[in-house]
């Protein structure tokens, strides 16, 4: 109760973001890499979208799901980097309390989304690996859409709850938070009302949407591993255990990274080692998603080459024409 007295004397209507305020002599360098970061991620990402969306070969249970991902990715690094990047820059680290929960509320959202579609994805590859036969009747586009649709809409409605608990949070005592976000731990601890409800929901939250989804995606590609070893060609067992063991290694690290800082139980030390593995699932994931799961396919880079080449087809004509008619001639006149 003693922290409920606190309340009542200042009440603080701004958090500070300390960031990566540690390396204070390093803000240019920090500027420059997070800002080629978030180009080269929202490059990629919204690329896989429109080559997905206007290529009909592209067209597959697969892609649907990596352009969703893709999508999701483009939102995600956009509700981190842009306050990083202005931060580091400007030295403005405050951020209002409702931005911060919306920060928080959109971020976590889509956490909990991009766990689901994971999961989603490696099930996909799991049935067309080991159960090729039942491909077509058991992905069907329908059930396809259903099935992101209720991974963005769990995300959503879930942290609707956490948004709910977070504004009953009141801030009075100190206001700095040791991080580059409003993430949970954070906010929660320099929170003066009382934070057990908000906390108690997050770690329940954060463990029945990790551990089940990561627990999905291991077991789909164990079974694929063990498909894979049955293949007689010895290239082909290459070429696919290459593939998958890349989807496995980036799966790992972002699962991984999220259990360690939201499911296990941390002390003091760590706090300072979770803002490294943040660093990990909040900026590195979506950079690398789209060139392990997408780029590196054959199908993607046909795509991709056709794609570039009606483009600059268009240009290369344009700029012709431009020429011949800066010349005066028309091709009508006899
Ligand atoms: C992602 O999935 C949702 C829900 O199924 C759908 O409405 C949306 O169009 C999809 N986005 C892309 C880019 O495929």
């Amino acid at each position: 109760m003693e922290k409920r007295e606190e309340g009542n004397q200042t009440i603080i209507t701004e958090l500070i973001l300390r960031g990566f305020g540690d390396f204070q002599d390093l803000r240019i360098v920090i500027f420059i890499l997070f800002l080629a970061i978030y180009i080269l991620t929202m490059t990629g990402n919204i690329l896989i979208v429109g080559l997905v969306v206007t290529n009909h070969s592209l067209h597959t249970p697969m892609y649907f799901f990596l352009a969703n991902l893709s999508c999701l990715e483009t939102f995600y690094s956009s509700t981190i980097l842009p306050k990083v990047l202005v931060s580091s820059l400007t030295a403005e680290r405050a951020i209002s309390i409702p931005g911060c929960i919306a920060q928080f509320y959109f971020f976590t959202a889509l956490v909990v989304t991009e766990c689901g579609l994971l999961a989603m994805m490696s099930y996909d590859r799991y049935v067309a690996i080991c159960k090729p036969l039942h491909y077509g009747t058991h992905m069907t586009a329908k059930r396809c859409v259903h099935m992101a649709a209720g991974c963005w809409i769990t995300g959503f409605l879930a942290m609707s709850v956490m948004m709910y608990l977070m504004t009953r949070l009141t801030f009075c005592g100190p206001n700095e938070i040791e991080h580059f976000f409003c993430d949970f731990t954070p906010v929660a601890k320099i929170a003066c009302s009382e934070s057990q409800e908000f906390e108690l929901m997050g770690f329940i939250f954060s463990t029945i949407f990790t551990v089940p989804t990561f627990l999905l995606t291991l077991t789909s590609y164990t079974f694929i591993v063990t498909t894979i070893l049955r293949i007689p060609s010895a290239t082909g067992r290459k070429k696919a255990f290459s593939t998958c063991s890349s989807h496995l290694f980036v799966v790992t690290i972002y699962y991984g990274t999220l259990i360690i800082v939201y499911v296990l139980p941390n002390n003091e030390n760590m706090r300072k080692l979770n803002k490294v593995f943040s660093v990990f699932y909040t900026i590195l994931t979506p950079l690398v998603n789209p060139l392990i799961y997408s780029l590196r396919n054959r199908e993607v880079k046909v795509c991709l080459r056709k794609s570039v080449g009606k483009l600059t087809n268009g240009i290369w004509s344009k700029e012709i024409q431009g020429t011949v008619f800066s010349l005066g001639w028309n091709p009508k006149s006899p």
